[in-house]
């Protein structure tokens, strides 16, 4: 059974444009618990520009809600993770400068690091993924480095099949990164411009767990409720 994973950083999002309370992540990650997520995912960024220390501190100390916090590799953040203890960790690139993760993490160019990140988070039995694209060389790197998980960045095939165009070279990339994955151990999760259509078509791959949304769940519930939309996705990936 593939799980749902609930990014809902963009609640933190609306709430800030108010500078108020309202509406509430913390509510927002119960209530997508009861109506099906089977874990929820925030990203503590750099500028918290949307979560910040406060939400991630509450919303970790809900009790039986699995929650999955994605963090760069900035020390400071690193800090924080490994005191706020979340169930998963997905270390990410970040850039001051992008409206959203742009691409996976250059794991060549910060080996060293990443390996000294992971180990950390291990000793603290937290389950540790990387974000990372659909490339057979990243996926190796990843089994060097000790990750438990890589998350497949599927923003470029989403985008292909948003605009329409040819997805058959960038399927067989998800697909044959996942495989490698999978014969090595390591679990496959995938993520980032998912909508309906995109992750129907990745459900198909048998080797990917877990699916991580946010922008689109978000979005869509404005006309449908996180209620429906959730249970669509659910339907999806069954
Ligand atoms: N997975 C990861 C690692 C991400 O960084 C993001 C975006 O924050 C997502 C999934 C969700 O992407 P989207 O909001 O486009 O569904």
């Amino acid at each position: 059974m593939k799980r749902l994973g609930v990014n809902i950083d963009h609640v933190a999002t609306l709430r800030n444009a108010r500078g108020e309370s309202h509406p509430d992540p913390f509510n927002a990650a119960k209530f997508v618990k009861i109506n099906g997520a089977d874990s929820i995912t925030i990203h503590l960024r750099e500028d918290r520009r949307h979560i910040n220390d406060f939400d991630a501190k509450k919303i970790c100390s809900i009790k039986n809600l699995l929650v999955n916090l994605e963090v760069s590799i900035n020390k400071d953040i690193i800090k924080k993770a490994l005191r706020i203890k979340p169930n998963y960790i997905c270390i990410v690139p970040e850039n001051r400068n992008e409206i959203t993760t742009e691409g996976g993490l250059n794991l060549k160019q910060n080996k060293n690091k990443l390996k000294y990140i992971i180990s950390l988070f291990k000793k603290k039995k937290i389950r540790t993924s990387l974000f990372i694209n659909p490339s057979l060389k990243d996926v190796l790197l990843a089994k060097e480095l000790g990750s438990d998980c890589i998350e497949l960045h599927t923003g470029r095939f989403a985008n292909l099949i948003k605009s329409k165009k040819d997805i058959k070279k960038e399927l067989i990339r998800i697909k044959k990164s996942s495989k490698l994955a999978n014969d090595n151990g390591i679990k496959v999760h995938a993520g980032h411009g998912l909508d309906y259509r995109s992750t129907k078509i990745l459900s198909k791959i048998k080797e990917i767990e877990e699916f991580n949304i946010g922008h689109f769940i978000i979005g869509e519930s404005i006309f449908y409720g996180i209620k429906t939309v959730i249970r669509n996705f659910k339907k999806i990936i069954r």
